[in-house]
């Protein structure tokens, strides 16, 4: 056969011929049958919430879902952050959603602030990798996992009118590729509108000048793209948050009263939230799901992989093999052993090594001590000896002398005995 014969022949193979049908077959049908096998699963939905304490965290989501979700209020003295996820089933019309908010507790609290993104990265990991876990397993069930990854971080900025805070930064830049950030100016009825204007336009361009990668409504589907375009140019949303309903007109509206008016949530004159809850429920949820999936997971993912050894194959190399991968990964796993337990060994040998000459050093110094003292002894012993030699011959000489003393009283004694006898004898004589 003729190579360009071959060629027609593969190229037909990979192109597949377009035909047209003769009557109504029912694939058409494919996109209600994904709405309603989606429906009867039922959609989970996370917000991470991460802002100071009090920053009005609880009162937004309680505004934004439109219920009252039961939060106790964080005390301003937690040692460090801590993350609280509360899982709630809510209904509307047919649609199931599980809604997690995990709020981070005690953040912006400490004196020393420089690990607090920590528990906040770690969490969000660990969300991941209990993923990941599951999709390893060899009996998955990832049709009834209660997915856990975080979907969306809403991003509490504490209206100041000023500038980010580095701790606001800091945060920002270690979360950015692990989760959407969606920056929000808490509690915007505390400042004025036109302080408000700057400070949209200086936190913008903090987070571009310091590299902080923010959530960008998507613009590449057309039924949304006009209005999430207009919507990224109002980033980030300065909001307001109340359950309190007022009466204005004769409606009731959720507003915060002051002595001076009323700030009405729902009213975009007043603030964003409108716009929030238009781009994170009701336009971009499912994207933020999405890109949730497909981009932060898929670098976890990745990472994980490629740490455990694993790796696709480039152009020329041999395709991957998981086989193989986990040879290798079994093989330098064994020699790692291997180096660890003979390094463990001559550890021990030099242990042994060390004690043995620490006890003969020991041994020496003791024997050198039992010589010395030894020595000593022999010395006092000969002392003693000499001084009891020099007493004996005191005595011996004592003795004799004694001795002598007594021969010579006895001889006076003697010789006095003698002397009246004599007189007698003298005076007769006369
Ligand atoms: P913790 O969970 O304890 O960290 O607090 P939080 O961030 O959940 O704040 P929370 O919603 O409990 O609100 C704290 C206080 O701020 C309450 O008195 C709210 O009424 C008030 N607050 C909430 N939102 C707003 C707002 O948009 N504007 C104003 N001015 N006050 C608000
Ligand atoms: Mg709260």
């Amino acid at each position: 056969m003729a190579a360009t014969d071959l060629e027609r022949i593969s190229n037909a193979e990979s192109e597949p011929r377009s035909l047209s049908l003769g009557g109504h077959v029912g694939f058409d049908s494919l996109p209600d049958q994904l709405v309603s096998k989606s429906v009867t699963q039922g959609f989970s939905f996370n917000i991470l919430c991460v802002g100071e304490t009090g920053i009005g965290k609880s009162t937004l989501m309680n505004t934004l879902f439109n219920t009252t979700f039961e939060t106790e209020e964080a005390s301003h003295h937690e040692e460090c952050v801590r993350l609280r996820p509360q899982t709630y089933d809510l209904q509307e019309s047919n649609v199931h959603l599980k809604l997690t908010i995990v709020d981070a507790v005690g953040f912006g609290d400490q004196i020393n602030k420089d690990d607090s993104y920590r528990p906040i990265v770690d969490y969000i990991d660990a969300q991941f990798e209990n993923y990941l876990q599951e999709e390893l397993k060899i009996r998955r069930s990832l049709f009834d996992y209660h997915d856990t990854r975080i979907h969306v971080c809403l991003y509490f900025i504490t209206p100041t009118g000023h500038s980010l805070k580095s701790l606001d930064l800091v945060t920002m830049k270690k979360l950015d590729s692990k989760v959407n950030i969606i920056p929000i100016i808490a509690k915007a009825d505390t400042i004025s509108k036109s302080e408000l204007h700057k400070f949209k336009i200086k936190i913008m361009g903090e987070l571009v000048s310091n590299g902080v990668q923010i959530y960008q409504f998507p613009t590449d589907d057309e039924a949304v793209a006009e209005i999430n375009a207009v919507m990224n140019a109002h980033l980030p949303f300065a909001v307001v948050g109340s359950t309190e309903e007022v009466k204005v007109g004769n409606k009731l509206v959720r507003a915060r009263q002051y002595p001076w008016g009323v700030v009405q949530v729902e009213n975009e004159n007043h603030c964003d939230f409108v716009k929030l809850r238009e781009m994170l429920i009701r336009v971009n949820m499912e994207d933020l799901r999405e890109q949730t999936h497909s981009r932060h997971y898929e670098l976890y993912r990745r990472c994980k992989l490629e740490e455990m050894g694993f790796q696709d194959s480039d152009g020329d190399s041999q395709p991957f093999s998981l086989q193989e991968t986990y040879e290798a990964k079994r093989k330098e796993f064994l020699s790692e052993l291997q180096r660890k337990e003979e390094e463990m060994r001559q550890m021990f040998v030099n242990k042994v090594k060390e004690t043995e000459l620490e006890l003969k050093e020991k041994e020496r110094e003791l024997h050198e001590k039992f010589e010395h003292l030894k020595r000593i002894h022999q010395e006092e012993k000969r002392k003693v000896e000499e001084k009891r030699r020099e007493l004996e011959e005191e005595t011996n000489a004592f003795n004799c002398r004694k001795a002598a003393m007594e021969a010579l009283l006895s001889q006076a004694m003697h010789a006095t005995s003698q002397q009246p006898l004599r007189k007698d004898k003298d005076k007769k004589k006369f």
